[in-house]
């Protein structure tokens, strides 16, 4: 299929950056429901709650990274030290050149693993970041210029449409990589059907590589959600000042307490923004007035925490098959690597 007819079919919209840089985008009234609707909806719920996806703006985006480097935070630093293996252990599973596909900007630094290892195989490298802010653009810039053999292609999109869009692109093999636990916002449910969307957007010779946070010791999983230095306390509470100014409300801040605890029948890391007193919010773009009583949660995230066996169990319910899985020593954390049964 030519790109042309491709764009057309999808009414995506190509910008040329420069030669080995372009990203495409989707219309604009295809951003389906917007902040407001989605945040009036879900804090007028009995058990409110605000989606994880809000938290990064600019200074959410922010003081994640610095999440990132807390010593009481071992994922990305685990995730980062198992990667490292994959210099070694990706290579036999690569059979001719792949695309690099990533879901999410991720930090650079682990994109970098990505490309090195596939510089060292193949002639040139395809980088086809996807994500649904603009942030690809800037990262992809620096990407292309650091690397004289690689072409950029991004998209600007949802996982699932950016996967689609790559179906129908041309025949060559796609690496996928998910990584930073990021899965583990999903419900189980919401989880298995996002499996099970890219499972039908894969092609045969696809492979995907997703990096997942796995059960262990309460306290070392309570700790790595209540940091000692309140980042992540400043990071949960950031998504009410992000609110008080794009849709002109009024919370305070200093009236709510960061809550992380971990359920062990679930599996997962919940956290909350608890009231600290009974409250009145207005939302003035929403059109709407909270009242908050003292001690009400209102949930932010969930971070599901995985097994080896419930891992093997999603992937064979969504038609996938596992070609291997690493680990760094103690077994906190896994990558796991696989592609669509025969
Ligand atoms: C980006 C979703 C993987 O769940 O650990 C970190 C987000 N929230 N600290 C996680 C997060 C609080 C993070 N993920």
């Amino acid at each position: 299929m030519s790109q042309k007819s491709i764009q057309n079919e999808l009414e995506y919209t190509k910008h040329v950056v420069s030669e080995r840089l372009c990203y495409y985008e989707p219309p604009k009234n295809k951003l389906q429901k917007t902040f407001v609707e989605e945040l009036s909806s879900s804090l007028n719920q009995k058990q409110k709650s605000i989606h994880p996806k809000f938290f990064y703006d600019k200074k959410g985006s922010e003081l994640f990274e610095e999440i990132c480097k807390l010593p009481e935070y071992y994922l990305t630093r685990t995730e980062i030290n198992i990667l490292t293996q994959l210099y070694e252990k990706l290579p036999p599973h690569l059979n001719g050149d792949f695309r690099l596909v990533e879901l999410g900007s991720g930090s650079a630094k682990k994109t970098r693993i990505f490309i090195s290892i596939l510089e060292r195989l193949q002639k040139h490298v395809e980088y086809f970041p996807i994500d649904v802010s603009n942030i690809l653009k800037d990262s992809s810039k620096k990407l292309r210029d650091d690397y004289e053999n690689l072409r950029v292609t991004g998209i600007i999109d949802s996982y699932e449409s950016g996967l689609n869009f790559l179906k129908h692109y041309d025949h060559g093999n796609n690496l996928i990589i998910f990584l930073g636990s990021s899965f583990g916002n999903f419900s189980y449910e919401n989880g298995l059907i996002f499996l099970q969307k890219i499972n039908s957007s894969m092609k045969k010779s696809d492979l995907f590589l997703i990096g997942l946070d796995l059960v262990k010791d309460k306290t070392v999983l309570e700790r790595a959600y209540n940091d000692s230095q309140d980042v992540t306390a400043k990071f949960n509470l950031n998504v009410l000042s992000r609110i008080n100014s794009e849709l002109d409300s009024d919370f305070n801040i200093r009236k709510f307490a960061h809550h992380a605890i971990y359920n062990e029948n679930q599996n997962r890391v919940e956290i909350y923004l608890r009231s600290l007193e009974n409250q009145t919010v207005n939302i003035s773009k929403a059109d709407m007035t909270l009242r908050i009583k003292q001690d009400e949660l209102i949930h932010t995230e969930n971070s599901c925490k995985f097994t080896i066996p419930k891992i093997k169990e999603m992937l064979s319910t969504t038609g996938f098959q596992i070609r291997d899985i690493w680990y760094d020593e103690k077994q906190h954390y896994c990558l796991v690597l696989f592609s669509k049964n025969d």
